[in-house]
This record gives C-alpha cells, structure tokens and sequence, in this order.
C-alpha cells in the first residue's frame, strides 16, 4: 500500500472517529431562541387544586400506574384492580379481544369496561379514570364502518383550514360514539424527503401549511379551548406528533437520524406545533427518530427545557411505541432515562408488568426523583380534568349513530374532491355527463386500497370489501354520477372495439403502507402493468385519464405522458365519489365543479431528481401547482419538460 493512500486511509478513519464522537455527545440547544410562552400558560386554579389534591392521595404504585400506558391486546380491564394504569391505546394492529373488525359497540363496551375498572371505589385505591388513545388519523381508520377521509397529504392539496376543522370534528364525535378519549393525532411532521415511508402522514413540505392545517385539525378534534373543562363531550383530546423532526430523518429513513440544525428545527419543524399550541393540544408525542446522534426520547433540552420550560406547555407528553427501548442503556420494561428527559407517560404496550415493578423500585433508589414523577403525574391527572374524564358519563358515548353517518360522508366527499390536483389535461376533462366511460385499474374498485396505510389495520392491507359497509370505490362514484347524467360505465371486460367508449379512466397507484414499510430506496413508481393499458388506449384512439392514488409525490413521466389526463388523488378514503364529481361535467361537458387542489410536495419531472423536496429544482412541479378548468395552462410546452 503506498504512503498517500495509507495516510488517506487513517485519515479516514479519524474522521469517522470523530463524527461518531460528535454523536455521541447529546447536541446543545439554546432555548431562549425558541419562542418564549408559545404553549401556555393555561393554568387554571381550580384544575391546579384537584390536580394537587389527587397527588396528595395518591400512592407511589399508583402514581407510577399513571405514568404507563398498556396496549389493549396485552391488558384486561381485570388487570386494573392489581396494576393501577393511567392509560390504555389501541395500536395499529389491535381490536377488541384480537379482532380487529370488532362492531363498534364492542369497542363502547371495551372502553367502558377499563374505565369502570379505573374509578371504583376500592379500598386504598383513589379513581383516576384511565385515558384510552387510539391512532384516529384519517377518521376513525380502526373501526369497521367509520368515515374515513384522505390521508393527510391530501388535505394538504386542498389546503382549507375550515375543510380540515370539520374533519376534526367530525372525527371526534366518532371517536368520542366508541368511548375512546384520545387521538393520536395530528402529525405534524414537515417531510423532507419522499423515500420516507410516513410523508402522507404529514400535511405539507411548506411549515406554514402544516401550521395552519395543524391548528385546524386540533381546533376540531379538541373544540375550542374555553376553562377549565376545555374539552366539550363529543371532542376528543389530540396529540401533536412526533416531537421534532420526525420528517427530516436522512435519506427519508423511518425512526432515524436527523442532521437538522437547530435554525431548521425552529423555522421548518417547529410551526406546526405553534399552530397546535394555539390551538390548546393536550398532548405531545416524542418522536422516535434521533436529533444529531440522540435519541428524541431520551432528549432532556428539547423535551424539557425548550418544550415545558421555554415554550410552557403543560400538558403530557407521551412516548412513542416502545420508543424508550431504543436509548442506549434502556429496555422495554426499564427506562428512568426518558422519563427523566422529560417523557411523561411511557407507550409500553407490552411487557408492562416488568416495568412497572422496575419504576417503582427506581423511585425508592432515586435512580428516578420523586419530583419527576410528581411532575409527570400532575400533567397526566391536569389532561384528565380538562379532557372532563373525571366528569359522570359522558353523554355522546350513545351517539353510535354517528359512526358513518351520512353528513360525516358528505363532507369526506368534499375533501376528496378538494385534495385533487390536475397535473396535466388536454382538454378531455371534465367528462361530458352522457359519455361512455371504461373504468379499469387495479386500484378502481377497492376501497381498502384507495385508503392507504392505517386503514382497519396498521399497514392497511388485507382488508376487503366487506370492510368499507358505508364506502364508494372511484368506479362506483363515477357509475352513480355518470348514469344520473345518462351516462354510462363499460365494464373492462367488454371488447373495447366494438364498444369504442368515448373515454378510459385508468386507477392505479402505491398499495397501503405504514411506517417501516413504506419506506423506498429509489423514488419511482414501479407497478407498470397500468403503462401498457394506458399507451394501448391511446393507440386504439381512445383518450385516457389517469387516475393516480399514492402516498407521496413519485417520477411517473411515462404514466403522465401516456395520458390526456393526469390526476393526483393521494389515498383518498372511503368516499371516492368526489373524484367523480370534478371528473365528470354537465350534459354539454362544462364543469359542475372545478379542480381546487394544489400540491402540498413537489412533484419531480426528472428521473435525475433528488429525492430531498428542497434539492429539487426548476423542472419540478412546485408547491402550489395545480392546474384547472380555469386556468388549464400550456399543455404542449408543459409536455415538454416532461421527458421520458
Ligand atoms: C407510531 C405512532 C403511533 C403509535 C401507536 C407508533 O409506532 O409511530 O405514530 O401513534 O405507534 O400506534
Ligand atoms: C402496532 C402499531 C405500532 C407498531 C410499532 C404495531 O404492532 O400495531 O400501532 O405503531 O407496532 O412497531
């Protein structure tokens, strides 16, 4: 080995040493540049005197009860009498005793039973209702028969607080019918690159939408924020996710590092936790993902100093799925390290008896103040009172109606005709009401795949048509709007020659994911059955429209320009029927509705385009392009940026 290369190898090395020394090292923040206040304060002294008065009771095994939420499949509400929780969720892949298509009276009776359980009267036992989170993040995806809305992204696209404070709301009461207390959302996340698995979870790459979205999505999930029982019956408490930077991970990389500087984590990841705190979010999720080498969970500056201190939030912060695990030192059933950084209650959905027992004993060796724990506890029991938890029953629980209900569908319609973005039309949209149209793709008439990720189960897959009870496919909106028109869909099945429809709607996409699933090595889009249906249409002189379904912005030139129409519908839910209502116009083919939607991410032309949204240049599609009928913009030069 010669002495240059020898000399560039240790120097290598060294290098490395130090990046890994850097790491290591837990990053400094200075919290007097944050916002000062920007959370609270709230207080309110009545709250603070039963909150207090509780403590006062209370015992160590039950204060360290409250700090520990347990996830459904792994706790009875029998378990309650020996092990006093402060909390129970419903994971991605839970339901009611393992089922997860459990009608939604099982979950009532299921939520009712743990609470019960946490406020009876027992001797030595002080009730303390048991909060029950669940992640209502698109509707209320876990429950069979719940409307559910378009993903995040999608209500990015059409960018309308008001649409968004509705959906909330309208959630909510869902939520709230099956006596669930708590969601598990907004996400707040400012995705950054689109291999990123989660980048439909969060509304926007542009902080300002995410803000104002985000305000709006806890203003409805919450009700407006009045004292001291902030939270009205029919809203439930939110859950600003996941604390901070979640969405600026390298190379998109689900629950990893980011290099962000403190300057990005205040102008591009903060906002959206502005708009939530105005908004009076009860809670804050840690992410899982790391900051500059740590851990955010094990986070004490950002957690502690800049979240509770500075900004003055103080309601709880929960953990996220086992999240603790992942800091050096801590397992899944022992972690005084988080809770000391300033995570309140620890998402421990399983192996919890351990580490309750371990809790305990690290109160009486110090290993965890005693003052720390009073403080976590205070937060829990201060969320409790506002969420009216320790109020008698809580009228709406009878309101099971709602689920599904036919307003809360007509306003997911409405969204899912406001998410859509035209990205390309040669004039062959809007669709005249009497045309013959064949409907064909893989995604046209499957309910469970046009609603992504989180859908019944964690990744969303494997559900079936009997899933959806109250739902409408893309091909089943468009039959309903085209026959009252006097129109008509032909099946895919019918020889295309002899029954020369006026034009072909092709329906394909990305199939369901979650996080640690979705996330991409490259960022193309690679189905490419669909390709071949669309250039055969267009040989046989037969215009197509694509109708695009996925999660995230991805390379698609060779879809666009095998098309005369393009559409972005992101995962639009279980009411695709507002699909048909832009799509298809009058009898003399003029719009009924026109295209609202704008891109919440840029959309890359280039198959050279770098993954980062924000390395992305001038042939991109930029933030805020939409085309529609309107302002149908230049097709012929626009074709030409496209490229093969
Ligand atoms: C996710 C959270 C979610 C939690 C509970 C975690 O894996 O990161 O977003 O709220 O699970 O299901
Ligand atoms: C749960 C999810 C959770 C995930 C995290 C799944 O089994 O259902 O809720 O987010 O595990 O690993």
């Amino acid at each position: 080995m010669g002495y240059r290369m020898r000399i560039q190898q240790s120097c290598a090395a060294i290098l490395t040493a130090l990046v890994c020394l850097a790491s290591a090292a837990a990053p400094t923040v200075d919290p007097r540049r944050w916002p000062a206040g920007a959370a609270g304060p709230r207080p309110d002294s009545k709250v603070e005197a039963r909150v207090e008065t509780l403590l006062r009771q209370m015992s160590l095994e039950e204060k360290v009860g409250q700090i520990i939420q347990v996830d459904i499949g792994a706790v009875t509400p029998e378990d309650l009498r020996r092990y006093p929780l402060g909390s129970v969720l419903a994971g991605g892949d839970s339901g009611v005793d393992g089922d997860e298509r459990a009608p939604a009276a099982d979950w009532q009776s299921l939520a009712r039973a743990f609470r019960a359980v946490s406020v009876e009267k027992r001797p030595g036992h002080v009730p303390v209702p048991v909060i029950f989170g669940i992640d209502a993040v698109h509707g209320h995806n876990n429950i069979v028969g719940a409307t559910l809305y378009p993903h995040n992204i999608g209500l990015g696209a059409a960018n309308d607080s008001e649409l968004v404070r509705r959906i909330g709301a309208a959630t909510a009461e869902e939520v709230a019918a099956t006596g669930i207390d708590w969601t598990f959302a907004p996400t707040l996340a400012v995705p950054q690159d689109r291999r990123w698995g989660r980048t439909y979870e969060g509304f926007s790459e542009d902080p300002a939408i995410v803000r104002r979205l985000g305000q709006a999505a806890v203003l409805g999930l919450q009700g407006a924020p009045g004292a001291p029982r902030v939270i009205q019956s029919g809203h439930v408490a939110a859950t600003a996710k996941h604390f901070i930077g979640d969405g600026a991970t390298l190379e998109g990389e689900d629950e990893g590092n980011s290099l962000a500087s403190e300057e990005q984590l205040i102008g591009t990841h903060l906002p959206g936790y502005l708009g939530a705190f105005d908004a009076g979010v009860l809670t804050v999720m840690a992410s899982f993902s790391s900051w500059q080498g740590t851990k955010m969970h094990a986070n004490q500056a950002l957690l502690t100093d800049v979240l509770k201190g500075r900004m003055g939030f103080d309601g709880f912060v929960i953990g996220d799925w086992n999240g603790h695990s992942q800091i050096p030192g801590c397992t899944r059933d022992h972690c005084p390290k988080a809770l000391i950084a300033g995570v309140d209650m620890l998402m421990a959905p399983l192996g919890w008896q351990s580490l309750f027992d371990r809790t305990i004993a690290d109160v009486r060796t110090g290993a965890l103040p005693m003052a720390r724990l009073d403080d976590a506890v205070r937060r829990i029991l201060r969320v409790k009172i506002r969420l009216g938890l320790f109020d008698a029953d809580r009228p709406f629980e009878q309101e099971l109606a709602r689920i599904g209900s036919p307003s809360h569908r007509a306003l997911a319609r409405e969204a899912v005709a406001k998410s859509l973005v035209l990205l390309k039309n040669d004039g062959v949209l809007p669709i005249r009401a009497g045309a013959r149209v064949l409907v064909t793709g893989p995604f046209a008439d499957d309910v469970g795949l046009q609603s992504g990720g989180w859908t019944i189960s964690w990744q969303g897959n494997h559900n079936t048509k009997a899933d959806f009870p109250h739902s409408q496919s893309v091909l089943a909106g468009l039959k309903e709007v085209l026959s009252a028109g006097g129109g008509a869909v032909i099946a895919d099945t019918e020889d295309v020659e002899v029954q020369r429809p006026d034009v072909a709607i092709v329906v394909f996409g990305e199939s369901p994911y979650a996080e640690m699933f979705g996330d991409l090595k490259l960022s193309l889009y690679d189905a490419r059955a669909p390709l071949t249906r669309l250039r055969e249409f267009r040989r046989r002189g037969i215009p197509v429209v694509s109708v695009f379904l996925s999660g995230r912005p991805l390379w698609v030139n060779p879809e666009l320009n095998a098309s005369n129409a393009f559409v972005a519908a992101w995962w639009p839910g279980t009411e695709a029927g507002g699909i048909a209502d832009v799509l298809v116009g009058d009898a003399t083919g003029k719009p009924r509705r026109d295209f609202s939607g704008r891109l919440p991410f840029r959309w890359p032309l280039r198959l050279s385009d770098p993954p980062y949204f924000n390395a992305i240049e001038d042939a991109a599609l930029p933030v805020g392009f939409g085309l529609s009928y309107a302002t149908p913009g230049p097709v012929a030069t626009y074709e030409e940026r496209l490229g093969r």
